[in-house]
């Protein structure tokens, strides 16, 4: 059903948007241009949200403050746990950037910048270029191999615990106890008592990070490493407490494990579809970073966008009066493919001008990992090319998993590899 509601609104439902749907999941494009151009702003009555797809109008709405991103300012906000039976966790949870109000998470922004600026980038690169060539170490040298299994899954989680320092004897309970928890904890695909299961299952992780942050303030010396860097930011007086860290870098295995898995296969996937464009990366390595933005923008793995937004009065985006309290997703993929902004938006081209893009998003919360993704793409392209570069094919069909909550998730890319 499509058409105006009772209050007025562009209304649609599950015969327009099926993020579940498998024919969507494998073509999402046609559904894509139908949203730009006859839905730009809608309210799905089946997700029970606005969903807003050009690119221009999901700018918009990241960056203006009358759209706040803390649930909390959600009208159908779950009530607040009672503090007296808090864990670990919810402690944790109170620092989060996505729950702190606006002065706050501009402080904590502030005081964690550094930590990710390419000066402590540059430095853990070779960390993470270990990790990379140790996940190629583990196929070995196959005549075929599964991307999505072998590679894309294990690379996000272990990049960040290396971007973290975490040692080698820690990285199960990193990796998977407080990693895949805490995403599979915050994913409302999962029945509540599974996601309290999955809550629980991140607290020793969880210890054991504020253990090592805590003994690394302690030593005196903290280091210049990711870690030192942000137990030593100091400004105007100011510090991040050691809740503080926890609670940052558990937002970055929650917000990176997942989301970046999708980076990996389209990359492959990407330029071994378009041989043109792959020889281009390879004569200019320069280019990388642009291709990986451009590996996004084409693969376009977004079921739904980045933090949903909930204004903060009755606000007007689109022609549409969106409702105070009301659930807002700017929607990624479409805002990805809108000629508007991308000429031609289903060419493959890494030379692209990105400039003024939202595929890390906009605005006070743009992605605090963008430049590790852009890093460990890369390596992960430069890897692959190292090892089967000259014989490695695309076989078999592509396979997904239709009900990964935000992605177009691939759970099969076979590579034949000529060995
Ligand atoms: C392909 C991979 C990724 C994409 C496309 C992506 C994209 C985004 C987007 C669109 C936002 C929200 C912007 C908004 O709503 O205003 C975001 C926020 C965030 N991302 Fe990423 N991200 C990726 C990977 C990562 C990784 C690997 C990490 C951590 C290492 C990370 C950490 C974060 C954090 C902590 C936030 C919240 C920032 C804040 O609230 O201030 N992301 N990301």
């Amino acid at each position: 059903m499509t058409g105006t509601g009772r209050t007025g609104h562009v209304e649609i439902d599950f015969s327009v948007y099926n993020p579940f749907d498998i024919e969507f999941i494998r073509d999402p494009f046609p559904t894509l241009d139908r949203l730009l151009t006859e839905y730009p702003v809608a309210f799905h009555t089946g997700i029970n949200a606005w969903l807003v797809s050009p690119h221009q109008l999901a700018m918009d709405a990241l960056r203006d403050p009358r759209f706040s991103s803390r649930m909390t300012d959600w009208a159908d906000a779950p009530p607040p746990k009672p503090e007296s039976q808090w864990t670990l966790y919810d402690r944790v949870h109170e620092h989060s950037l996505l729950v702190v109000e606006r002065s706050e998470h501009l402080r904590l922004r502030r005081l964690t910048n550094p930590a990710f600026s390419r000066r402590v980038m540059d430095k853990i690169e070779a960390n993470i270029a270990d990790a990379v060539a140790g996940i190629f170490d583990e196929i070995e040298n196959p005549r075929e191999f599964n991307v999505a299994t072998e590679i894309a899954l294990k690379a996000p989680v272990r990049s960040i615990a290396r971007m973290v320092g975490v040692p080698p004897e820690a990285a199960e309970l990193f990796e998977e106890g407080l990693g895949w928890n805490s995403v599979r904890a915050t994913n409302p695909m999962y029945a509540a008592e599974d996601r309290e299961r999955y809550v629980n299952g991140t607290l020793p992780g969880l210890q054991y990070i504020l253990d090592m942050v805590a003994a690394r303030r302690a030593s005196g010396d903290p280091g210049d490493d990711f870690i030192g860097t942000l137990i030593a930011t100091e400004e105007d007086g100011e510090r991040l407490t050691d809740l503080e860290i926890v609670s940052l870098i558990q937002g970055l295995v929650t917000a990176g494990a997942d989301t970046a898995v999708d980076v990996h296969t389209l990359a492959i996937y990407a330029l071994l579809s378009h041989p043109g464009q792959r020889a281009l990366l390879r004569s200019r390595p320069e280019l990388s970073e642009d291709a990986v933005v451009e590996i996004l923008r084409w693969g376009a793995p977004g079921k739904f966008g980045g933090i949903p937004r909930f204004p903060l009065a009755d606000t007007e985006l689109g022609g549409q009066l969106l409702e105070k309290g009301s659930f807002v997703m700017p929607l990624f993929s479409p805002a990805w493919n809108d000629p508007a902004r991308w000429p031609d938006p289903r060419r493959f081209d890494i030379t692209r001008d990105h400039s003024g893009n939202i595929i890390f998003g906009a605005g006070p919360h743009l992605c605090i990992g963008l430049n590790l993704v852009k890093v460990q793409a890369k390596l992960m392209i430069e890897e692959f090319e190292r090892r089967f570069g000259d014989t490695a094919e695309l076989t078999g069909e592509i396979e997904y998993d239709p009900m990964h909550f935000n992605a177009r998730r691939m759970t099969r890319l076979m590579v034949a590899t000529g060995a």
